[in-house]
């Protein structure tokens, strides 16, 4: 790829980024000159990420962020909520994939495939009803014991799969790391 080239990718992934919120423009702004200098997916990353310190969540609650101009949700789960997420089969789900950013896009939607940590306890969810994208109620609501978006009537369970409604996808797990036991990288 020529310079040129390169150039223009770049700040095509700087204009999306630049429409997406008020707040990201702000960043974006302050941050351009430097990332001019960077690759683009490094730009990209510079622009997006967020570390969210996660150490006052407790058991059986939720942490909410805002995060490219959407709330995310970070739930600790209890060992009744993972346990439930994970007696679930694949083939009673509505949609069989596990929409999860950092997997494949045809992993199937097992709650191992969702969940941020091998043991279950920590479940990161762009907090957008797939329906028409309000905001669904955490805390258990719903018929599966997880999330409910009472604008249409959509049921999502403890691992945030619709099980019940009219949305068509699971809640969307998006690109999310630990980078130490205290500390979740978004982005
Ligand atoms: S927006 Fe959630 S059910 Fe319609």
């Amino acid at each position: 790829m020529s310079h040129a080239e390169d150039h223009e990718g770049t700040r095509r992934d700087f204009l999306y980024y630049a429409t997406a919120g008020a707040g990201v423009v702000t960043t974006a702004a302050a941050v351009w000159p430097l990332i001019d200098q960077m690759n683009p997916s490094a730009d990209v990353q510079a622009l997006s990420s967020i570390f969210v310190d996660i150490s006052g969540v407790e058991p059986g609650t939720q942490l909410t962020v805002k995060w490219r101009g959407k709330p995310v949700f970070i739930r600790r789960r209890t060992p009744e909520e993972i346990e439930a997420a994970r007696s679930v089969k694949v083939e009673e789900l509505v949609d069989p994939k596990a929409e999860n950013a950092n997997l494949p896009p045809d992993a199937p939607a097992t709650d191992e495939n969702r969940a941020l940590d091998e043991a279950g306890e920590w479940l990161v969810m762009v907090g957008v009803c797939t329906h028409l994208g309000c905001v669904p109620l955490g805390d258990g609501a719903g018929e599966f014991g997880g999330w409910f978006c009472p604008c249409h009537g959509s049921h999502y369970d403890t691992s945030g799969r619709i099980r019940k409604g009219p949305a068509p996808r699971n809640l969307d797990v998006p690109v999310a790391q630990f980078v130490d036991e205290n500390t979740i990288k978004l982005g």
